[in-house]
């Protein structure tokens, strides 16, 4: 469908010749266009401007955007959208005071979730998956990466990979692929972290990589989790395959895995609650990003990312989902992007160009989406009449968006 959106209110997020994540006090900078057109031609952007400029094109659809927003859709450049089954049970465990590491140490957490993926069949992991990405969508995401890691047999880790890959064929939205495979030690491996990591590395990556699976490689490096040695073959492994890391660290303890990080300058680095100046230091040593999962500090009530420590530190900061079904069951980024100003005193503007910008470098999708660029994808939210984008993250819990196009396709009906 080649469609003109006219007399958008405000048209954020314009950006040409952005090759760079946006750090520091540039995060202030949210470029926008006022009383703007957008042009969308086969599901790309080709151009847009200022009312004064508009003019009226034979076989363009008009639709009028008075009063509303236009803005990028949401990159969420971390998730565990691929899951079998819920974990209520947990859920109600903590509200009666078991804290997350309690419910993990009985069984629950990802050994659980893992329990129930190996149960469930491949068509039927699609099936959940797939309703989730829908709901997502709905939210006003327009790419997202996706991670194994719930499976942690070879079979398992690989039928979730090949959901996400069917997803990946069946939906419009760019979508990246992680293998996690060392996200929580398989009971059967009796304490014995490294004989995993063996299996993980000669056994399960290869297959994934003869599958082609995957695009990225992470590790869950935390105490009573996998420790600095695990991280560091596991990041190894990727090298030797091309698959760039992306790692979950520093979630409850700092304990040299961010360092280990930064100094193998991997793609990003995931969690950040804790975070000490050392580990801000070798982060700005690196060009390794760093992501903050506020709706998981939120639902686990551990600390926020210190965002504003890391923009006083002329650091990049990525905001994404984290959404899973153990820390954080939900993806909506709304959300997100709402706790990132209340909770992490994040500006909107900061907070609007690490969920779209800094995130479509996090998951290396920065050519297509991320911003409104001549070229990019016409992945767009529409949102109702509204005063300004402030009122975006201000309404938390609340929906104000009207339409989101992915490709140039409305999603919502
Ligand atoms: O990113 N931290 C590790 N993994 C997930 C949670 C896993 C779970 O509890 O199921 C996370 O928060
Ligand atoms: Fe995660």
């Amino acid at each position: 469908m080649n469609f003109i959106l006219i007399n958008i209110k405000e048209l954020l997020q314009v950006r040409e010749n952005q090759t760079q994540v946006v750090k520091g006090k540039e995060l202030q900078h949210l470029p926008t266009l006022k009383n703007a057109w957008l042009k969308v031609e086969d599901g790309i952007i080709s151009d847009y401007g200022a009312m004064d400029t508009f003019e009226n094109h034979a076989n363009f659809k008009i639709i009028d955007c008075t009063g509303k927003i236009v803005l990028p859709t949401w990159v969420d450049s971390h998730t565990h959208l691929v899951y079998a089954g819920n974990r209520e049970s947990e859920f109600v465990d903590r509200i009666k005071g078991l804290t997350y590491a309690e419910i993990a140490a009985k069984g629950g957490g990802i050994i659980n979730s893992a329990e129930k993926l190996q149960q469930t069949s491949e068509a039927d992991l699609y099936q959940q998956s797939k309703i989730r990405l829908q709901e997502v969508i709905a939210m006003g995401t327009g790419a997202i990466e996706i991670k194994s890691g719930y499976g942690l047999t070879a079979e398992a880790e690989m039928k979730m990979l090949r959901v996400a890959k069917r997803l990946q064929k069946e939906f419009d939205l760019p979508i990246k692929t992680t293998f996690l495979g060392a996200h929580a030690l398989p009971k059967s491996f009796n304490g014995n972290t490294s004989a995993y990591i063996d299996e993980v590395i000669d056994e399960m990556l290869p297959k994934i990589v003869e599958e082609d699976l995957a695009d990225f490689i992470d590790i869950f490096c935390e105490k009573n989790y996998f420790e600095i040695e695990d991280t560091q073959r596991k990041i190894d492994a990727g090298k030797k395959y091309n698959l760039p890391a992306k790692v979950h660290v520093n979630q409850f303890t700092s304990f040299g895995g961010l360092q280990l990080c930064a100094e193998n300058n991997v793609l990003s680095v995931d969690h950040l609650e804790v975070l000490t100046e050392e580990d801000i230091q070798h982060l700005k040593a690196s060009s390794t990003l760093p992501v903050a999962l506020p709706s998981c500090s939120f639902y686990l009530e551990i600390p926020y990312t210190p965002a504003r420590k890391l923009i006083e530190n002329n650091l990049p900061i990525v905001l994404a989902s984290d959404y899973n079904p153990g820390s954080t069951p939900s993806g909506n980024m709304n959300f997100v992007v709402s706790l990132a100003c209340i909770k992490m005193k994040m500006t909107p503007e900061e907070a609007i160009n690490a969920a779209t910008i800094n995130a479509a470098f996090a998951m290396q999708v920065e050519n297509k989406v991320g911003s409104i660029t001549k070229g990019k994808l016409a992945n767009l939210i529409i949102t109702e009449p509204i005063h300004s984008y402030a009122f975006l993250p201000y309404s938390f819990g609340c929906n104000h968006i009207e339409e989101v196009y992915i490709k140039g396709q409305p999603q919502i009906h």
